[in-house]
């Protein structure tokens, strides 16, 4: 009998075993928490952007983390370094190669030397709206800069908005197309854009972003171009007394991710990336359109701003001062799709 009772209680022991056993692994597999995933069994993306978080560049790309990593059931982390936290302008294009980020969203105006005819972009007035923006950049003149870009290894997924630029300066109002020629001006990389103030006779700088507000603090340089949403959140204001509401230029980034990078991700992670990033997309036009609005009304608020708003005929006369930039960007392109695009804008003049 007692070999009987401890064959049975030796049974019942392997079966506790094997019950503990059971729901250990059970627990393992089902994941509860995000910090249950393995670092072994993350894919991390490193975004790093130079804007500020209350941005739309900010916060579409808050919004990404949140839904990618609810939808990879933390497979996936997304981790985000605003405000040139860590690389500037230029260095993120380079690290983005180096696999240190893996993720950026510059300003198109920005890879202009990767890819020059990006800077169909910059050329002033070419857009009338910003649904103008969008059959652009959804359309075939933006798949062929995608895949111009995507020859030089850069993947581009994703443009995204920022708005239409204005004009600041710290030493007088600007109205009339004369008075640009006394000023220097601030840029990002491009000749189109350098093209554009050097035909209203302006001098310019190119200056990253990061050191943007301490240069005009400094008055090394006296002006530059951007959107109501990066004036307000960089508090350029602070040192740029005058406004000309000109919404003379486009503002928007290309979302890019490193082509090599790219290719090593699960085709079905791609996809929830890829579908996720078009929901954000969608999602951040309509809010930096909205963001430009309400900080415009901000700005307008303030007793130390001075804005100048344009009327139709002044318009017309920025337009026609900044004609040779179209005539210098079509001596440089040979791209028969963008070339086309740009004759086709002619005729509907
Ligand atoms: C600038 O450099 O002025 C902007 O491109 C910054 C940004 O990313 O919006």
């Amino acid at each position: 009998l007692n070999r009987r009772q401890a064959a049975k209680s030796s049974f019942s022991r392997l079966l506790a075993a094997l019950l503990i056993l059971f729901s250990l692994t059970a627990c393992t597999t089902r994941v509860t928490d995000y910090d249950q995933v393995g670092p072994k069994d993350k894919l991390i993306i490193r975004f790093s952007f130079v804007t500020g978080e209350d941005t739309p560049k900010g916060l579409a790309s808050i919004r990404f983390k949140e839904l990618v990593e609810k939808r990879s059931n933390g497979k996936v982390e997304v981790q985000i370094f605003p405000n040139s936290t860590l690389y500037s302008d230029a260095q993120e294009l380079d690290e983005l190669k180096l696999g240190d980020v893996q993720m950026i969203a510059p300003a198109i105006s920005k890879l202009s030397e990767i890819v020059p005819e990006v800077q169909l972009f910059d050329l002033p007035f070419l857009f009338q709206s910003q649904q103008d923006v969008w059959s652009l950049a959804d359309g075939p003149v933006g798949q062929e800069l995608f895949r111009l870009l995507e020859k030089k290894g850069y993947k581009a997924l994703a443009v995204w908005d920022n708005g239409f630029k204005d004009i600041t300066n710290s030493r007088h109002s600007i109205k009339e197309p004369s008075d640009f020629s006394d000023l220097t001006f601030r840029i990002m990389p491009s000749e189109t854009l350098q093209k554009q103030f050097e035909a209203v006779g302006a001098t310019t700088v190119v200056v990253p972003f990061d050191e943007l507000y301490f240069s005009l603090e400094k008055g090394q340089v006296e002006g530059e171009e951007n959107t109501i949403s990066n004036i307000y959140n960089k508090k350029l204001y602070t040192s740029q007394r005058f406004l000309t509401k000109s919404d003379h230029g486009y503002l928007g980034y290309f979302v890019l991710v490193d082509q090599k990078f790219w290719s090593t991700i699960p085709p079905d992670t791609r996809k929830m990336l890829t579908e996720t990033l078009q929901e954000v997309t969608d999602w951040e036009r309509q809010l930096a359109m909205k963001k430009n609005e309400q900080e415009f009304e901000l700005l307008q608020q303030r007793k130390d701003v001075q804005i100048t708003m344009l009327d139709k005929r002044q318009k017309s006369q920025w337009r026609e001062s900044f004609q040779s930039t179209y005539t210098w960007f079509m001596s440089q392109v040979h791209d028969d799709l963008i070339r086309d695009y740009l004759k086709q804008k002619e005729t509907q003049k």
